[in-house]
């Protein structure tokens, strides 16, 4: 049975998209890549939003039979909008993955996670062969850490043990990101806080130093990733 349901029929994205002409272009180039039978991992965030537009729009025309499996309850439920059928981790693996980036070095170094899905997309990024990541050149930067902190997702009870071992790492500033639309914290899909971490330096290795904190659960830096970038 089919719900009748307005609420996916009448899902926007809530809000402005910045250099939209751009992330289009990208967007155009990720669906051409698009085959009959893919299983897709997909990314959150604006980007990826309109690749999965232009990606809909694809499989319309063409009659493509494709599955997606969604980074964030956002990203599913704009699949779910329009017609593309979801799957999981746990019944496929990606073909290939899609994503988009808050920074991007010029070694494909990026840092992720303003839309606070950095666990999920690191996972699909991990479990998948092939990987673009889909930027506009506002995204690219000399030095990680010039324009956006380091998201870090902590386990609750952990976040000041968490918070004195990211010290020890010479974080300058830590800020548990408040929430837009409720009080408090953001909480995450998996129920936990979230981090912005400030870093002078992110040395390679900040990465793994970060992830061994017990009680984080993941952090946004992805460092030496499979990444193919493109930028538009
Ligand atoms: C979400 C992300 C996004 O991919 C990143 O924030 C880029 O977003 P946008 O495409 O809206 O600029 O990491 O967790």
């Amino acid at each position: 049975m089919i719900w009748q349901s307005d609420i996916i029929k009448n899902l926007e994205w809530g809000d402005t998209i910045s250099n939209k002409a751009a992330k289009q272009k990208v967007a155009e180039q990720i669906a051409a890549k698009v085959k009959d039978g893919d299983v897709l991992g997909v990314g959150s965030g604006s980007t990826s939003f309109m690749a999965i537009l232009a990606i809909a729009d694809k499989i319309k025309g063409e009659k493509l039979n494709i599955k997606a499996i969604p980074t964030s309850i956002e990203i599913g439920m704009f699949c779910s909008k329009l017609g593309i059928p979801l799957t999981s981790l746990t019944e496929a693996s990606p073909d290939w993955y899609f994503d988009g980036a808050d920074e991007v070095d010029p070694n494909k170094n990026l840092i992720k996670g303003r839309g606070g899905a950095m666990f999920k997309e690191k996972l699909l990024m991990s479990c998948s062969p092939v990987n673009y990541i889909i930027v506009d050149e506002s995204k690219l930067v000399n030095k990680l850490g010039s324009k956006f902190p380091v998201p870090i997702e902590v386990f609750p009870a952990a976040v000041l043990h968490v918070e004195e071992q990211l010290k020890a790492l010479e974080a300058d500033s830590l800020v548990i990101r408040p929430a837009k639309g409720k009080d408090g914290p953001v909480i995450t899909e998996n129920g936990n806080l979230v981090l912005d971490a400030k870093f002078g330096n992110i040395p390679f290795d900040l990465e793994q130093k970060i992830k061994a904190i017990t009680g984080v659960i993941e952090s946004g830096l992805f460092i030496n990733y499979n990444v193919e970038v493109l930028v538009a």
